[in-house]
């Protein structure tokens, strides 16, 4: 643990020293929860987006895209709930003076339960040999039963306690099983009080009369609102989605893990309209088309899993994560959820106007069921960096810190490098960048030794160095070098489009949805 902890400090360094993300206004002292990209950090997140997006609305005929405002009319988050009901559970140590999300200290010790059945189970299975029956143990073994019938304890106890907004209990809970902060490493905890994570400004004079508005904390509900103008407009029969991209806000009490948890970050969503009584089909549909476009890129199927709700949001019947393997263990990236037609019922009720779809094969009038995919752009971010970001050692003893990025995300996509800065090299150099830069986003740089630029591309992830020598001039032939397996070939100058678009190319990601 200590050493995965390790690897994501030097992670979240690496990310600055290669102008991936900084902290937001730096030379201020930065702004809690709140980064900005830098020049290859907006690359890998726009190709992320494209990634998404076009996944979306190339892939389903049914699928259309919206980019609806920031700001909405107040009256939206009353009806969506959020006014009322977008609350987190916070507590606070009194020596510490921390704040802490009381559901996550409980789900950390949660969290601890299972890590202590895991280790006997290791422990055995390493004792044991061969023959160790991991399923019969996890049945039999004293130790792991009292583990496990602590665990469920406590499990059902915070369930319930979530499920019947029982603050009181939530502080219970944490109180009966010794839960102390990891500050000041007391149990003095104040009680359990609800805080709304919505940002609030005010839109327009005070002279005229301003009006409190919030900064979204979700995008979906841009998207319904425009539900009736889409389907409309664009003749949208059911079932069908409305694919966005944008920012979101909300004040998270506990800021931290990096761009895990921002107080303002982007949201890719997804809302399905369907008939009503065809959810389940959707939402399993859903979850594994999703599960697909992770898994597609390419970071080891082992690190995902999808972790049902506890606790349902207000508007959902049915609810899973696609969480991912951080190096602090499985997180959300993505959220699926059936969100009933809660939504569309409630704009409905209090905008006054009808949303309802007439379904010509039915010949009846309903509010359409929703589907939502809700996947954040810098958990994605987070999660491919994590899972790229690699030390190796060298056999002549080095060592070269690669991001083995997806070639189809990374920032650059090939560096042009002249071996030496003279005897026309530069000038070659340039014709075939200029003659490859329209489709690829490539990098000229002809400072330090060669070996050393290799490195500076491993360390930002770029997948092709192409080299041009003396032989270039003569012969129109190069050194391609991959960047995972360091290996090098030579290769004709107008074989580089063909051979290098391949590789970049989202198209193989998305067979691999389809298939
Ligand atoms: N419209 C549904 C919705 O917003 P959510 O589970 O609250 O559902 C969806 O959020 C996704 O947005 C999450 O899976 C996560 O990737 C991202 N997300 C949520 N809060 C975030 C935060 N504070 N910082 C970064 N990403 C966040």
């Amino acid at each position: 643990m200590a050493q995965q902890e390790d690897v994501f400090k030097k992670l979240v360094a690496h990310c600055k020293e290669y102008g991936f993300v900084f902290p937001s206004s730096e030379i201020y002292d930065g702004l809690a929860a709140v980064y900005d990209y830098g020049q290859n950090g907006v690359e890998l997140k726009n190709n992320i987006k494209k990634y998404w997006w076009d996944s979306m609305v190339l892939l389903h005929e049914n699928v259309v895209g919206l980019d609806a405002a920031i700001f909405m009319h107040p009256t939206t988050w009353k009806a969506s709930g959020h006014v009322d009901a977008f609350n987190d559970p916070l507590i606070d140590n009194k020596d510490s003076k921390k704040r802490y999300r009381a559901d996550v200290l409980i789900e950390d010790l949660l969290a601890k339960y299972d890590d202590k059945i895991e280790k006997e189970v290791e422990k055995a299975a390493k004792r044991f040999g061969e023959s160790f029956d991991a399923t019969l143990y996890r049945q039999t073994n004293t130790r792991v039963l009292e583990h496990q019938a602590k665990r469920d304890e406590i499990h059902s106890r915070f369930v319930k306690a979530l499920n019947d907004s029982d603050l009181a209990e939530l502080k219970q809970i944490i109180v009966d099983y010794d839960v102390v902060c990891p500050i000041s490493g007391t149990k003095n905890w104040t009680d359990v009080r609800q805080f709304n994570l919505m940002f609030s400004t005010e839109m327009g004079s005070t002279a005229d009369g301003s009006m409190k508005i919030y900064l979204r904390p979700e995008t979906a509900q841009g998207i319904f609102v425009n539900y009736l103008n889409v389907q409309k407009t664009g003749r949208m029969k059911i079932p069908f989605g409305i694919a966005q991209i944008g920012k979101a806000f909300r004040n998270e009490i506990v800021a931290r893990q990096f761009i895990f948890r921002m107080r303002e970050f982007e949201q890719m969503e997804m809302q399905f309209f369907v008939r009503p009584g065809t959810e389940m089909e959707w939402f399993k549909k859903w979850k594994e088309t999703r599960l697909k476009w992770h898994k597609a890129l390419g970071l080891g199927d082992q690190k995902y899993r999808f972790h049902d709700h506890d606790k349902l949001a207000h508007y959902a019947n049915a609810a899973t994560d696609i969480e991912f393997e951080m190096p602090f263990g499985f997180k959300e990236v993505e959220g699926i959820h059936s969100r009933t037609n809660f939504d569309l019922s409630s704009h409905e009720k209090y905008s006054g106007k009808s949303i309802k779809y007439f379904d010509p094969e039915l010949n009846e009038s309903y509010t359409p069921y929703v589907i939502e995919t809700s996947i954040g752009v810098d958990r994605t971010f987070l999660s491919i960096m994590a899972a790229s970001y690699t030390e190796e050692q060298l056999e002549n003893g080095e060592s070269r810190v690669v991001l083995k990025l997806p070639a189809v995300l990374a920032p650059i996509k090939l560096a042009v490098l002249p071996l030496v800065k003279k005897d026309g090299l530069p000038e070659k150099a340039r014709e075939i960048m200029n003659s490859l830069k329209f489709d690829f986003k490539c990098q000229y740089d002809e400072k330090d030794s060669i070996g050393k630029r290799y490195r500076r591309q491993d360390a930002i992830g770029t997948p092709f160095c192409v080299t041009v020598d003396h032989d270039s001039l003569t012969d129109n032939t190069v050194t391609i070098r991959y960047r995972d397996t360091m290996q090098q070939e030579r290769v004709p100058v107008e074989k580089l489009h063909e051979l290098i678009g391949q590789k970049v190319s989202m198209k193989q990601l998305f067979k691999k949805i389809v298939e």
